[in-house]
């Protein structure tokens, strides 16, 4: 981990002591969507702490909240959808799990509420989000695991191999398979990561396939969840990951990193207008989703700085950029140190050959760009940069950073 003295830093960049500038190559931790410092984020924060400062849903009337909900449903094309609040991203996913098992015990009574994950996905940090989800290198103990695990192979190649074909949108009836198997009266949802985040290293999924999980889910009364922590607001371009084919809609959907941008920990739970009444039904099981913090006026004031800043920007030339971010990066797949480049927008994986993920960084750094790796996928597993910078970098921002990568692996190659 490099060890810099930041002193500063503005949008995208870190200002050392020793007088260096680093640029973020990979927002963080996924997380500083819209750079460090934002003037709009500390105008709301500061607004809103001259108001007060707590104000809990059983204190007095969450307005700020409330106004955050709507314009983030606005934000993401859902505007009819309910929303409840989390202190960050793990929490989303326990609470989308909780609400779906209620919402299909009372509209199908399910005799189980089975949650069925991919092998290769993170879903958080908690005993049950760990004990659900199919990242290896973070699995708990078998017998640590709640009885629980991941309950299908994605559709990509390293995990799911094809004899002669590659992963298609019919990778997607081992889902129906699994639901088949336990019986779709024993299954609650399906949650999935609609782009894969640092687990793989940003795999998209083939065409058609989202499309064929929604369908084979309805069909069997199963709701589908999806995990847009990562992905939310843009971080692929588009408002959700999921916008990017048709009919991939989910019935809930979990955000975080992109709407706290690194401001403030926060999750949001959006649930459809079909399914939301059935929350409150008599015969719901009740549900303590809400937590002290999670209703934050403060983490809410910096929430929409964030949406702020996401609806200032020029989507055109946002656009553009994003597109070029990655004309960039698939030409260094020409390079032998570079096995694979995929991903969409602003979310990039550069999977290398084994044993050069380090040395990279390294390289990397020596150019003022700091990245985050993945060691996830397959066996052996495979390694590689995230490449993805905050979402308000600019035209020269980018241009530094594909210049100091390409430079980089191209060191890389020669010494190979
Ligand atoms: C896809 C996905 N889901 C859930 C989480 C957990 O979010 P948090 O770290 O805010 O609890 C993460 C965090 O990296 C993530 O990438």
């Amino acid at each position: 981990m490099p060890d810099f003295k930041v002193v500063s830093a503005s949008g995208p960049w870190l200002h050392c002591a020793d007088g260096r500038r680093v640029f973020d190559g990979s927002s963080g931790l996924l997380c500083a969507n819209v750079g460090q410092s934002s003037p709009k984020v500390r105008a709301r924060i500061e607004e809103q702490f001259s108001r007060y400062s707590f104000g809990g849903a059983a204190v007095v009337q969450p307005h700020i909240q409330m106004e955050l909900m709507d314009r983030l449903c606005r934000a993401v094309g859902r505007p009819e959808d309910s929303t409840a609040l989390t202190t960050c991203g793990t929490l989303g996913v326990e609470v989308a799990v909780g609400l779906a098992r209620n919402i299909t015990r009372v509209r199908n009574r399910k005799r189980r509420g089975d949650i069925l994950t991919s092998d290769l996905s993170y879903h958080g940090n908690s005993a049950l989000t760990l004990a659900l989800a199919g990242n290896h290198a973070r699995r708990p103990r078998r017998e640590d695991a709640l009885g629980l695990g991941p309950a299908f192979p994605p559709p990509y190649p390293p995990t799911h191999a094809h004899e002669g074909r590659s992963c298609d949108a019919t990778c997607a009836d081992e889902i129906a398979q699994e639901i088949d198997r336990r019986g779709a009266e024993n299954v609650a949802a399906v949650l999935i990561e609609p782009v894969n985040g640092t687990t793989g290293g940003a795999y998209v999924p083939p065409e058609g396939y989202l499309r064929r999980v929604a369908e084979i889910c309805r069909g069997r009364e199963v709701l589908v969840i999806h995990d847009e922590v990562l992905t939310g607001l843009r971080r692929t371009g588009t408002p959700l990951a999921s916008r990017h084919w048709d009919g991939a809609e989910p019935d809930l959907c979990i955000l975080s990193k992109g709407l706290g941008a690194e401001y403030t920990g926060v999750g949001a739970v959006l649930v459809a207008p079909e399914i939301a009444p059935l929350i409150r039904h008599q015969d719901a099981d009740p549900l303590p989703a809400m937590g002290t913090m999670a209703t934050h006026p403060l983490q809410a004031a910096a929430c929409l700085g964030v949406l702020d800043e996401l609806e200032s920007m020029d989507l055109t030339a946002f656009t553009a950029r994003g597109k070029r971010l990655g004309e960039s990066l698939r030409a260094l797949a020409d390079l032998t140190p570079v096995r694979d480049v995929r991903g969409l927008g602003h979310l990039y994986g550069v999977e290398l050959e084994p044993g050069l993920l380090w040395p990279l960084m390294q390289q990397a750094e020596k150019r003022g760009v700091l990245f985050y790796p993945f060691t996830g996928a397959g066996h052996p597993t495979s390694e590689g940069l995230v490449v993805a910078p905050p979402l308000n970098s600019t035209d020269e921002d980018i241009d530094f950073l594909t210049a100091a990568i390409s430079d980089a692996v191209s060191t890389l190659d020669r010494n190979g």
